[in-house]
């Protein structure tokens, strides 16, 4: 009883003290649109502190590659962090920056929701689409392990192991679980490739089991692409394996109007989570500063539930809603005109309005 005074007491003090965010502002629109974040939870007086740190490889004598080390420390002391997309060079050179800091920080699940935004509209507008995919993020394709056979052939390993399917697919039930939902589907493709998709299932159908509560399927990823445009209401969460989720959630990005509104999350263990836009660096919109922050920004609406500021998410993404439904400062990938700084200068209106 005393307890419960005292925390509630307490509850308006601790939800004004400080969290440090690392953040990465990344390549091409990244640091514009890390900008916007930044004034717009400003704006929200959200309690927060940012530690920025530029990110760029590092390539060591064992043909490893590396990100600075203060990028490293920051995110191990904060263990919270904001990325922008940052660029990979095709065909050459050291493995993706992408991959390096999942791998860095054991990044092993990432959380791309998919959800209708009102005021934007697509060919599901009206019956609306609301799932989520769990990527799994550190192996399958994207292990970065290729090589020469003989000259004129090249073979690239997919790598899946019993632990990072485990890992994924137990992360997939608990947020279903966490977050009110009742059904897991996994996407495969185990009929062509049995031994390795063939794992990931079996780990899937292991975690399943633990969890009775949440009716869960499978199916294959070539039939899940067609059943998703014709009815996306049949999809709930879905889990699958690296390459795929990298796919299949550029097509969900596309049922709700694109990559500029698409958010994601890296979970990792030891409580370290990092949130980034599922788009990349945007180069063709960053002479013009026309990229759209709205998926950088709700991923930073995810990190701030994360960190239990719910309230300021709130708060926040009331005026992104409201300001994509009135359509008069919206980006070219919306159908609008604005450029990116307008549209951050309406939303951090109408918060100040609203406080
Ligand atoms: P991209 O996502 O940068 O661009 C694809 C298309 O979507 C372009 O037409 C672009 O203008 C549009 N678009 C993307 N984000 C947008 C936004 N916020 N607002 C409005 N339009 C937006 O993909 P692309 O061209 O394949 O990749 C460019 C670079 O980004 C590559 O080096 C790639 O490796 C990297 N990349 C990085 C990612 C990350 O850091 N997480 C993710 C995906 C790609």
């Amino acid at each position: 009883m005393l307890l419960s005074r005292v925390s509630k007491l307490l509850s308006p003090v601790l939800s004004r003290s400080n969290h440090t965010i690392t953040l990465f502002p990344g390549d091409g629109i990244g640091p514009q649109i890390s900008e916007s974040v930044k004034e717009i939870f400003s704006a929200a007086e959200v309690p927060v502190e940012w530690e920025e740190h530029e990110v760029y490889p590092i390539l060591e004598k064992n043909g490893k590659t590396r990100i600075p080390q203060p990028a490293i420390d920051s995110i191990f002391k904060n263990k919270i962090g904001l990325k922008g997309p940052m660029r990979t060079a095709i065909g050459k050179g050291h493995v993706s920056l992408n991959l390096t800091i999942r791998r860095t920080f054991g990044l092993y699940a990432n959380v791309r929701p998919a959800k209708t935004v009102p005021g934007v509209s697509t060919p599901y507008s009206a019956e609306g689409v609301d799932c989520i995919i769990v990527r799994e993020n550190t192996e399958g394709e994207y292990s970065g392990i290729e090589h020469t056979v003989v000259p004129g052939v090249v073979q690239s390993v997919k790598l899946i192991t019993r632990e990072a399917s485990r890992n994924v697919a137990e992360y997939a039930f608990k947020y279903a679980v966490d977050n009110g939902r009742s059904n897991v589907v996994a996407l495969h493709k185990a009929n062509i490739m049995r031994m390795s998709d063939g794992l990931f299932l079996e780990e899937c159908r292991n975690v399943a089991e633990n969890y009775p509560q949440i009716k869960y399927r499978e199916m294959y990823l070539d039939s899940a692409c067609l059943k998703i445009v014709k009815d996306p209401s049949q999809f709930d969460v879905m889990v699958m394996p690296n390459l795929y989720g990298d796919i299949f959630s550029d097509l969900t990005a596309g049922l709700i109007g694109g990559l500029g509104l698409a958010p994601s999350g890296n979970m990792g263990k030891e409580g370290i989570a990092i949130y980034e836009a599922v788009h990349g660096t945007a180069d063709d919109l960053t002479a013009t500063n026309k990229g759209n922050p709205t998926a950088l920004l709700m991923s930073g609406l995810m990190m701030l539930r994360h960190l239990e500021l719910k309230s300021h998410a709130d708060k926040i993404e009331k005026a992104v809603l409201e300001t994509l439904k009135e359509r008069k400062f919206v980006t070219g990938d919306i159908g609008g005109t604005a450029t990116n700084p307008q549209y951050t200068a309406e939303i951090c209106r109408k918060i100040r309005a609203s406080s």
